[in-house]
């Protein structure tokens, strides 16, 4: 019987094939890829005991040739099987197939995936970097362009190109590719990223020309990064090949034909200013073969080569930056006779596409807000420096659609001035620009306020993914804070799928590293704002790496910066002075006013109560578990024991300086304070009731409000599930008064904001932002302890779950659900008459150990398969398929699971 009719009649799938986290993708430049792929199967169970992958080359000479045919392993792993065959060769396509066998002695293939290699060595670079260099340094955007002739049938082509800041590439006319503010930001003195492009449609047997616009992009907010001469620039290289088999290059490099000029449209332009373009400076035909060059109407001439930025070449193997959705507003009110105010009643990160029309020279501003005035005109005091305002110069005629190239804003409202026509709905566009992750999870209950929440929390953390993980869209800064991710992580990890987006931003930190010290930064790439060494609080460096394994199975980077992660935490473990570091510049930053230091902004945004010894020392415990498990997961014995062992010294060390054993409590006993080492769980064990009702008496004191900052607030909520009082935290997150995410809500929030203050202006109005992703972290509190998700370490990227689900008063149903990289996982839960019915997805080939909470001395049966009864009189029931075991734990009762869907009712 042929494998596919096997596979029929068993249902078996193999799908879902990625390379190193990508489907198919176009220039790669690792020369050992990694392959993934998921089962599928109606079968319960499911699980792979082989595998065997093939791999073959699709051009060049070899074309057609196998390169690598792992064999029949014996191995349960489909995700980051690494490529183990002859050395891959740069620019070459290749193609591969699994087959995987199952537990049952079913088989099955899947369809064919490709991908292609770019330079697999940056030095195989023949371009060089060009630019338009006698122009005002980073005022006008250079276009570029080359003419060239080809002749015969053309079998495929591609560009590799790098434009920095940001770059769009044309070729005969057509923008190529659906990107935006491409590539992805990082420090270009130590690396930037190349995109490549399928060009073969568009290329003709003839005269072709490629055009290149170039932006600013991060240049500007990198003054000190880059002497100011450096300006925007490219890098690039068609190749062609040849039906014939013949090949070719147009390459940049100072001997050919490269031309620029500055008399293109876009003139002042910045991330955080916006941008000016003027219609009537556009040339007709610049990007097209035949320009007319003398005639265009501009000064062109020939491109020079200039000092390249520094950093090495790498492909760009992240989710380029896309416009991922399109709003519509929804009003648009007059402030005045040139002056109308857009709502899109959503915050978000984006520009404006705009359909305008007018007499010849006039311009039209639009100035990008998050808020307004009474007077409805757009406040736009917490952008600080930013001007966020595009402006269109009216080329005069019909009317006309414009939108930004080579910046993006953070808002929700927009005032047109200059405008007197009444804009419709229909003339405007919002659009949403974010790197083009995929969202992959889902979170639903009975709560209104509950699934508003979660809604700003993914439209905050969806506002602020352009590349790397930003703290905020709008302001003059948007910069990658490790301290916002130590908290923020979880939560975007159960949002968006971003093991490529991750893995990226750790060589973004990485580059910050000290060779010889180990010190990083608390911003990467670190150009404008944050300390180097970093606030010992950036746990993120760690967890980054560890979240990846633990959620996608991507274990290159604990795999390969073992070290790296240790040389930080030796770092910390030599700034103890009598066991405890002092040092603590942020802390658990940005707690309600009242709990904060005086003084303006920023500076107003440190804990005035909680100790900062005990913050940064906590931190210090955390990265040594941290050091211990990722340890552990490498199978580095000695490494384990080794961090265990500090790890015990810095908790006694915190127990000796801060713990009050009299009065049960950690520093002041304030919220933070106590509800930190409980989260650490270095409360000494016969104490952990008391401090634990130290926090929830200090929580009903303040009328179920917290009074932590960013950090403290994710673990107090941890804590409140963890030991029991989920009651507690429902109080804390459908609480409707200041401070609360409820308060949010009720002043009108659609994202996250900043600090717990409804910041409109004032001393304030320099930290106030209201799209910042540090207080979403609660919403990875949904998934954990509403679905009771878990994904263990023992087998990454969910193979083995946890699955507690807990049932709060107030709630009468919850459901989470998670693209895992092994599929789909859900959790779901609802009370009916009788009791709760929990529904239970687990992917195949991954197993589940769930806890049905308060089944103790109930009945429960599995209604999938006619209410076979699983659990009655304290003793496990009849056999039901999939259910490995069932026992008893506490007041509730555990069930292993293998793969498949199940649906258990608990009566009771
Ligand atoms: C950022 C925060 C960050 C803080 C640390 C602020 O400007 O927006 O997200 O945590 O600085 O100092």
């Amino acid at each position: 019987m042929s494998v596919g009719a096997q596979a029929r009649q068993t249902g078996l799938v193999v799908t879902g094939l990625l390379t190193d986290h990508a489907p198919e993708p176009l220039g790669i430049d690792e020369p050992r890829p990694r392959f993934s792929w998921r089962l599928e199967s109606t079968l319960r169970d499911v699980r792979q005991t082989a595998y065997r992958v093939t791999v073959r080359t699709e051009s060049g000479e070899d074309a057609g040739a196998e390169c690598w045919d792992s064999g029949w392993t014996e191995s349960a792993d489909q995700l980051g099987v690494e490529y183990g065959g002859a050395p891959l060769t740069s620019r070459t396509a290749y193609s591969w197939q699994v087959r995987v066998r199952t537990a049952d002695g079913s088989e099955a293939e899947s369809t064919t995936a490709r991908f292609e290699t770019a330079f697999l060595s940056p030095e195989q670079w023949r371009g060089e970097w060009l630019a338009c260099v006698s122009m005002t340094p980073r005022v006008v955007a250079p276009l570029m362009r080359r003419e060239f002739d080809l002749a015969g049938a053309i079998e495929r082509a591609r560009v590799y190109v790098s434009g920095l800041g940001y770059y769009e590439l044309y070729v005969n006319g057509a923008r190529i590719g659906d990107s935006v503010l491409d590539p992805a930001w990082t420090d270009f003195r130590s690396r930037a990223l190349y995109a490549t492009y399928d060009v073969t449609e568009h290329l003709v047997n003839g005269a072709n020309a490629v055009g290149v616009a170039l932006g600013n992009g991060w240049f500007e907010p990198m003054p000190s990064a880059l002497p100011s001469q450096l300006q925007p620039q490219v890098i690039l290289e068609l190749h062609v090949d040849f039906a014939d088999g013949r090949t070719l290059a147009i390459v940049t490099d100072r001997n050919s034909e490269w031309l620029t000029t500055i008399d293109g449209p876009i003139l002042g332009h910045s991330i955080y200013g916006g941008e000016t373009y003027d219609a009537r400076r556009e040339i007709a035909g610049w990007a097209e073969a035949g320009l007319d060059v003398a005639a265009s109407g501009a000064r062109w001439k020939r491109a020079i080569p200039v000092e390249p930025p520094g950093g090495v070449l790498q492909a760009q193997q992240l989710e380029p930056i896309r416009i991922v959705d399109e709003l519509r507003p929804v009003a648009v009110h007059r402030v005045g006779p040139e002056s109308q105010v857009l709502d899109f009643g959503q915050n978000f990160a984006g520009w404006v596409r705009v359909r305008l029309s007018g007499a010849e020279g006039t311009t039209v501003a639009l100035r990008h807000a998050e808020m307004v005035h009474e007077d409805g005109t757009v406040n736009t005091v917490n952008l600080r420096t930013a001007e966020a305002t595009d402006r269109y110069i009216l080329p005069g005629g019909e009317a006309r659609w414009f939108e930004p190239h080579f910046t993006y804003h953070g808002f929700r409202y927009v005032q047109v001035d200059g405008y007197a026509a009444d804009l419709s709905l229909e003339d405007v566009r919002g659009c949403v620009v974010r790197s083009a992750v995929e969202p992959i999870g889902t979170f639903r209950c009975d709560n209104e306020l509950l699934e508003r929440i979660h809604r700003n929390v993914v439209w905050t953390e969806g506002s602020n993914l352009h590349g790397l993980p930003t703290d905020c869209p709008q302001r003059d800064e948007r910069l990658a804070w490790l301290n916002d991710m130590t908290v923020r992580g979880e939560e975007a990890v159960h949002n968006f799928g971003l093991a490529r987006l991750y893995s990226k931003w750790f060589l973004d930190i990485l580059d910050t590293q000290g060779a010889a010290t180990g010190v990083i930064a608390d911003t990467a790439p670190h150009v404008r704002y944050g300390h180097r060494p970093a606030d010992p609080v950036v746990s993120s460096f760690l967890l980054v790496p560890w979240l990846l394994h633990l959620h996608y199975g991507e274990r290159r980077q604990i795999e390969r910066n073992f070290g790296d992660l240790g040389r930080w935490v030796a770092y910390l473990d030599s700034l103890r002075v009598d066991g405890i570091i002092e040092q603590s510049e942020i802390g658990d930053w940005a707690p309600p006013v009242s709990e904060a230091v005086e003084g303006s902004a920023g500076s107003g945004a440190m804990s005035a109560v909680t100790p900062g010894g005990l913050i940064s020392t906590g931190f210090l415990y955390l990265n040594l578990r941290l050091m211990a498990d990722i340890a552990s997961a490498l199978g580095r014995t000695e490494d384990v024991a080794d961090y265990e062992q500090r790890a015990r010294e810095v908790r006694d060390a915190i127990n000796t300086r801060f713990y009050d054993p009299e009065l049960s409590r950690y520093g002041p006993g304030n919220q933070s304070s106590n509800a930190f080492p409980l989260y650490l769980g270095i409360v000494p064990e016969e104490h952990e009731e008391r401090v634990f009702a130290n926090l929830v008496r200090d929580i009903e004191e303040h009328d179920y409000h917290l009074t932590t900052g960013n950090l403290c607030t994710k673990y107090a909520m941890d804590v409140l599930a963890r030991f029991g009082r989920a009651d507690v935290a429902m109080k804390l997150l459908t609480q409707r008064t200041y401070p609360s995410w409820g308060f949010m809500v009720e002043m009108g929030a659609t994202t996250i904001w900043e600090r717990w203050e409804h910041v409109t202006g004032g001393v304030l109005a320099g930290m106030g932002s209201h799209n910042h992703p540090m207080y979403g972290a609660v919403d990875a509190w949904f998934y954990r302890y509403l679905g009771g998700l878990t994904p263990l370490p023992e087998e990454p990227g969910f193979g083995t779950i946890l699955i507690e689900p807990l049932v709060p008063e107030g709630l009468s149903e919850a459901e989470v659900e998670l693209k895992t990289p092994r599929g789909l996982l859900r959790s779901a839960w609802r009370r009916t008459d009788g009791g709760v019915r929990f529904t239970v997805v687990v992917p195949p080939n991954a197993h589940a150990s769930v806890l049905l909470p308060r089944a103790g001395e109930d009945a429960v049966t599995e209604v999938r398969e006619g209410d076979a009864v699983v659990w009655r009189d304290g003793r496990p029931g009849e056999p039901v398929p999939g259910v490995r075991h069932v026992s008893a734990e506490g007041n509730g009762v555990r069930v292993q699971l293998g793969s498949g869907r199940y649906e258990f009712a608990v009566s009771g």
